[in-house]
């Protein structure tokens, strides 16, 4: 089939790759010429295993091109795939709906008579049927539920497709673009346009949910003196809870959770529905940063003027290079507004950490940021991290303080070592040297 994707950010930069090792024909569109020169050129201005591959494979086979000319688009396609980002509005916490509705007037203004323009940005429930109104050209809602990191494979092999379709024709549409998904026997969920925004904002806000949870877990450990890492692990084992987005920790960042859960609630409100425990579930996030900035000011004791801080790691989670809504980098700036000299490191993400924080201190590698530090702050986890040797980590640093805002590092081997080690919502290691 011929397909285009517009909007070739994260999600349609990785669909049109993964449309074409479907075997079809694509167009990838935007609005901006040198995103589309640099992905026509096999460029992915992101950090994404495995798409830099895949992208350059099919540009060269020529499956795959990408354009600005919704012209060209619209003479091309027989489904088009609309893939621009709804931000969180500046007035408010609703989705910012512009690119949306820009790319719809624009290829509704090109698209054939029987083309199918079908929605996969994330969305408030209302959206979809709005827009089938608006335009001639039918309408459909896919959409996606792809991790950073796991790009390509929560494309190629989702747990789920959604259609949201108004007609017959639409859903034979979609199984024929989907055919090689659903041949391995991947579930199909049809819907009517609501349930399927839905799907995706209900996904996102109950693992949003179920970190908030656990971390609020941990605000009670800490209180009561337990230990939330033990606490999950029991839970999970329970399979109705499950083991999975139970890591108590600094909590969720990046461009979708904190987002999304904000939208969701404001449009329920708009709905006169009250999701107002979405709104604790972003709390309790936000409060675990708190924390870690508490701690480090009790391990310096009581204040982090002057102190140097050594923060491993600036994405948002492992494995991508998003800063966006990173707890890391919240808590290193807090930091350094406090007075702290603030030395952060990451494997993927020193490039965009630098753009939007230029006033933090970088280091070129985990050891170079331990350097004459008088605590350690670990709040990505990085497997790099994870491997650091706690005896040759003490000889690097001033003072061995070490908070472990992701409960992955094994506190006896660090207390061994000499450190002062705190986790979020567990108890200070016995044995520890004071
Ligand atoms: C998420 C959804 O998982 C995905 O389905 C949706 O399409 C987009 O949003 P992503 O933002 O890539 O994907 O990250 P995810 O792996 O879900 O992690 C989100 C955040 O939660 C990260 O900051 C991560 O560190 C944090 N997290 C995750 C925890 O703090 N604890 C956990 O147990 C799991």
């Amino acid at each position: 089939m011929r397909l285009t994707v517009i909007g070739t950010g994260y999600l349609g930069a990785t669909h049109a790759a993964c449309m074409a090792e479907l075997g079809h024909e694509v167009l990838g569109v935007d609005v901006d010429p040198d995103k589309a020169a640099a992905l026509a050129a096999g460029q992915v201005p992101f950090h994404e295993p495995g798409l830099p591959e895949l992208l350059a494979e099919h540009t060269a086979s020529g499956r795959l091109r990408f354009t600005t000319s919704y012209a060209e688009a619209g003479a091309f396609g027989d489904v088009h795939f609309v893939c621009v980002g709804t931000p969180q509005r500046a007035d408010s916490e609703g989705a910012d709906l512009t690119y949306v509705d820009a790319a719809f007037a624009a290829i509704a203004a090109h698209a054939a008579p029987d083309a199918l323009l079908v929605g996969k940005s994330t969305v408030p429930v209302g959206t979809a049927g709005r827009l089938a109104q608006t335009y001639d050209t039918e309408v459909a809602w896919n959409p996606e539920f792809l991790r950073e990191g796991f790009a390509i494979e929560d494309t190629l092999r989702p747990d789920r497709l959604v259609f949201g379709v108004g007609s017959a024709r639409a859903e034979t549409i979609l199984r024929e673009v989907y055919a090689p998904v659903l041949a391995t026997g991947t579930p199909l969920v049809t819907a009517d346009f609501p349930t399927a925004e839905l799907v995706k904002t209900a996904a996102n806000a109950f693992l949003a949910t179920k970190i908030s949870f656990i971390n609020a877990m941990a605000e009670v450990c800490e209180a009561a003196g337990g230990d939330v890492g033990t606490l999950a692990q029991a839970l999970g084992h329970d399979d109705r809870i499950g083991a999975r987005f139970l890591r108590a920790g600094v909590g969720f960042g990046g461009g979708c959770l904190p987002k999304d859960i904000r939208a969701f609630a404001h449009r329920a409100d708009e709905l006169g529905v009250s999701l107002g425990f979405l709104r604790d579930v972003d709390a309790i996030n936000m409060r675990r940063r708190d924390r870690v900035v508490e701690l480090t000011r009790e391990l310096c004791g009581g204040a982090v003027l002057g102190a140097r801080v050594a923060v491993l790691g600036a994405a948002f989670k492992p494995g991508s290079d998003d800063i966006r809504d990173s707890p890391a980098l919240n808590v290193a700036a807090r930091l350094r507004l406090d007075g702290a000299e603030v030395n952060v490191y990451d494997p993927e993400a020193m490039d965009n950490a630098r753009k939007a924080f230029p006033l933090l201190g970088y280091a070129v590698s985990a050891e170079d940021a331990l350097r004459g530090a008088d605590i350690v702050l670990h709040l990505t986890e990085w497997p790099q991290f994870r491997a650091l040797d706690p005896e040759r980590a003490a000889a690097l640093v001033n003072r061995p303080n070490i908070v472990d805002g992701r409960g992955v590092l094994d506190a006896d081997r660090w207390t061994a070592a000499g450190w002062r080690f705190r986790a979020l919502g567990r108890p200070a290691p016995r044995g520890e040297k004071a």
